[in-house]
């Protein structure tokens, strides 16, 4: 990247915050040099000046590349509505890939060639001869009921992360359990809990094993499943699977990206529109006169988007910061993830030196890169051979630590939109505050 311009655009900017012309050119070369929460922070606040396309598909662009498909997919769902850009439609069909909605992605496919039938993309030419073949109908989402899982995890395959372990256990096992003590020592009880902090840390992993800490059932709602609903008839879909939960107690209801719902701050909001957010607020506060055996814990990677409504008593009342793991929690997540797998002399501790600042799923990923190298070698002779520590560290050097790039953005918002200390975890994480 060009530093000199880009620094000397920022500049000017700092002098006129209000010229978009300019702003948009700066988000350009973040996207461009994959610095894309650099990128979206100055398309969002394009997009709260200015509703325009460009802002949006870049948005989209920005979002697709941090894998937030469903995000992405709310976007391109409304630039492409009696549209025929095929940049728009492209990504659109790419995301929708990603998220295994094979049928819609199969359908923007057909309109791509409908408008250019000399249009050719061997991925998608891939995916969709074997969805022709293996039937279009296997592909539609499942509803409601199974939605329901029985996680086979539980805080035991969940490396460090012990404050969360605890409060999960406090706020919400513990009341679950031991309901009339409780309520014999007059404490309330109910409200869900926000896990916030960089991706792959361990929140989706969190929720999952909660459940099967206490062999509940676990229902996964994601963003992308609430904002399908809105398209049909939202609020009843919304409420039938709060209804499922009852009916099959105890359940942990986990609701992924909840930063795309509660927003304040962009338009995804104003998107999908207030009924479906009310909806769920309410399914929510009614969770809580009703509070029999159903947990409800939210993940999200940007809290700082949330609507204030979302924090109320009985709802999101307790937000908990999911850090990197430190050094210990690193080694038991090496040891966690190298189980069951054909490993010799595997010095954990300095496995757990040697990641500084790489999350849960970077070490899953540095395992697997290991792995397909091992698989590689055993081609030559046929014999498997197994994994060493020195496998694991050169595979290290293949990749970045995922974690920083999520906190250069972080302590902007714990530093200047700090209510009430609300991220005061992050400074002190950051070392900036006691
Ligand atoms: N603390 C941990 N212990 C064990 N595995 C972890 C941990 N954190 C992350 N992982 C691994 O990384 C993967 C991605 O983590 P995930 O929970 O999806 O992160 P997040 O939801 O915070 O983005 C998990 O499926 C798990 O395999
Ligand atoms: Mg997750």
């Amino acid at each position: 990247m060009d530093n000199s311009l880009l620094e000397s655009l920022l500049k000017a900017l700092e002098f006129s915050p209000e010229n978009n012309e300019l702003r948009f050119q700066i988000a350009k070369i973040y996207l461009n040099s994959f610095n894309y929460t650099e990128a979206e922070k100055h398309l969002i606040s394009l997009l709260d000046r200015d509703n325009k396309k460009a802002y949006k598909y870049l948005l989209a662009k920005c979002y697709y590349n941090q894998e937030k498909y469903n995000l992405t997919e709310v976007i391109l769902e409304e630039l492409t509505e009696n549209s025929n850009d095929i940049d728009h439609l492209e990504l659109y069909c790419s995301a929708l890939l990603k998220l295994e909605n094979h049928a819609e992605a199969l359908s923007i496919y057909q309109t791509i060639l409908e408008i250019d039938n000399t249009y050719y993309n061997p991925d998608f030419e891939s995916v969709f001869k074997l969805a022709v073949t293996s039937e279009v109908d296997n592909f539609i989402d499942e509803d409601a009921l199974s939605m329901l899982k029985k996680p086979d995890v539980n805080f035991s395959d969940v490396g460090g992360m012990e404050n969360v372990k605890e409060e999960i256990d406090l706020k919400i096992i513990k009341p679950l359990l031991h309901k009339d003590l409780y309520k014999a020592y007059g404490k309330k009880i109910g409200g869900g809990i926000l896990l916030y902090g960089p991706p792959g840390c361990g929140k989706t992993h969190i929720a999952r094993a909660t459940a099967g800490e206490i062999d509940a059932n676990f229902i996964n709602i994601g963003i992308n499943d609430i904002l399908d609903m809105w398209l049909g008839n939202s609020e009843k879909n919304l409420h039938e699977i709060f209804e499922t939960a009852r009916a099959n107690k105890p359940c942990v209801i986990f609701i992924d990206e909840i930063d795309a719902l509660g927003a304040n701050r962009n338009d995804i909001n104003k998107t999908a529109g207030r009924t479906v957010i009310n909806q769920f607020l309410s399914e929510l506060d009614g969770i809580d006169s009703d509070n029999d055996g159903i947990l409800v814990l939210g993940a999200t990677n940007a809290p700082w988007y949330i609507d204030p409504a979302f924090r109320r008593p009985g709802r999101f009342d307790r937000i908990i910061f999911v850090a990197p793991p430190d050094d210990k929690a690193r080694e038991s997540i090496f040891k966690i993830q190298l189980e069951g797998k054909p490993t010799e002399d595997i010095d954990l501790k300095q496995l757990a030196k040697k990641s500084k600042e790489y999350s849960g799923a970077d070490i899953k990923s540095s395992i697997d890169i290991a792995i397909e190298q091992k698989l590689l070698e055993s081609f030559k002779d046929g014999i498997p051979k197994p994994l060493k520590t020195k496998d694991i560290t050169k595979a290290f050097s293949k990749m970045k630590p995922s974690t920083k790039e999520w906190f250069s953005s972080a302590k902007n918002y714990a530093l200047y939109s700090n209510d009430s200390g609300l991220y005061d975890d992050i400074l002190t994480y950051l070392k900036i505050k006691k």
